[in-house]
């Protein structure tokens, strides 16, 4: 299994300096100039790795070759694709700017590949392997790390360039999803490394749709000590665009004024709500008990609850009964 792991990892490494160098190469200049066009500087290209897979069918898999790495490894990491019918192999990526994706020790597990144009899909990604399991991976962590070994935040983005985008103008503490919704499993890890989190999902339906979902996923985690808050930027917008326009220092301040996980969950269940209504207040109370039901007992949860009882007037006690009903049987 470990052995395995490395010879993974060797050859996902000797993958990651092949797109690294092809980017400098003549056959990169397309590459370049679009990485020149979002605004990365080569500082920030370097500190994340960034490459270029040439538009070739077998640039990679003969690059490997060369090396004596066979081409079912190179199938199993993800890097060839197998065409069953045909029995034919062929590079995975082709004509993508490439984003290494690193575990928690700088070690490239998988990528993440951007085409230069309009063409679908956007961003390829590597599937998953025996060493990469997007479920629980998250890009720029390692990083973020480098950058600060003692970090108390961290914030959860949604894409490859966001991340490099912060990190640029000096916000090098952001990570993002690969692709999937915030899991159970990355906030876990994060939570080991940091007591806050922040997420900062696009400005658009999916980005508020993402948050609602994280809610959701993060409320059986916050145990005393803990603390979740959410950012919503401007529809439209993502860090990446934002950062450029308004600068880091406006950024910063949009992270330190993001609503605690309290107010979004009120907020949330005021939405659409005329809460002069006593119906309104009747079903704005049952949302926002649901979601105390999945907080771990603790001060949180205790606040929350007097919190929900001065907005509604209703006494505490008839609440907890409510809740103790509604909770499922013990297990
Ligand atoms: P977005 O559509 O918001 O893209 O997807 P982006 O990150 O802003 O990318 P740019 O600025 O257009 O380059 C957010 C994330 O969702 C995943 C990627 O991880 C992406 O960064 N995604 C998106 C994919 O995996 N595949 C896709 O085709 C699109
Ligand atoms: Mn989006
Ligand atoms: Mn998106
Ligand atoms: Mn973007
Ligand atoms: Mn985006």
């Amino acid at each position: 299994r470990e052995r395995k792991r490395k010879e993974g990892v060797n050859l996902l490494e000797l993958s990651a300096a092949f797109f690294r160098e092809r980017l400098k190469m003549p056959e990169g200049e397309g590459a370049r100039e679009y990485l020149a066009r979002r605004g990365l500087s080569p500082e920030v290209q370097q500190v994340f790795g960034i490459g270029y897979a040439p538009d070739e069918w077998e640039a990679l898999k003969r690059h490997l070759g060369e090396r004596g790495i066979g081409e079912a490894v190179q199938v199993e990491y993800g890097l060839l694709v197998h065409r069953e019918e045909s029995g034919r192999t062929y590079d995975r990526f082709r004509d993508r700017v490439m984003f290494p994706i690193r575990d928690i020790k700088g070690r490239t597990i998988a990528f993440g590949g951007r085409v230069l144009g309009d063409a679908k899909p956007k961003y390829l990604n590597s599937p998953e392997t025996p060493v990469f399991h997007k479920g629980r991976e998250l890009y720029g962590l390692y990083e973020a790390r480098q950058a600060d070994h003692r970090l108390e935040r961290l914030v959860i983005v949604e894409g490859y360039m966001d991340v490099v985008a912060l990190a640029q103008f000096g916000i090098r503490n952001a990570v993002a999803t690969l692709g999937t919704s915030t899991s159970e499993e990355h906030l876990t890890r994060l939570f080991r490394l940091v007591s806050e989190v922040v997420f900062c999902f696009d400005g658009d339906r999916a980005g508020r749709q993402a948050a609602t979902r994280a809610l959701e996923t993060v409320l059986p985690l916050m145990i005393d000590g803990r603390q979740a808050r959410f950012l919503f930027l401007p529809e439209g917008e993502d860090p990446d665009t934002l950062v450029r326009r308004e600068g880091p220092e406006a950024f910063e301040d949009r992270i330190t004024c993001a609503s605690p996980l309290s107010e979004f969950l009120f907020d949330q269940a005021a939405a659409g709500r005329d809460l002069a209504r006593v119906e309104d207040r009747e079903r704005y109370a049952s949302q926002v008990l649901a979601a105390l039901g999945k907080l771990p007992e603790g001060v949180l949860k205790s606040l929350m609850l007097s919190e929900l009882s001065r907005r509604t007037g209703v006494d505490q006690s008839s609440f907890a009964a409510l809740m103790a009903q509604s909770a499922p049987p013990p297990a």
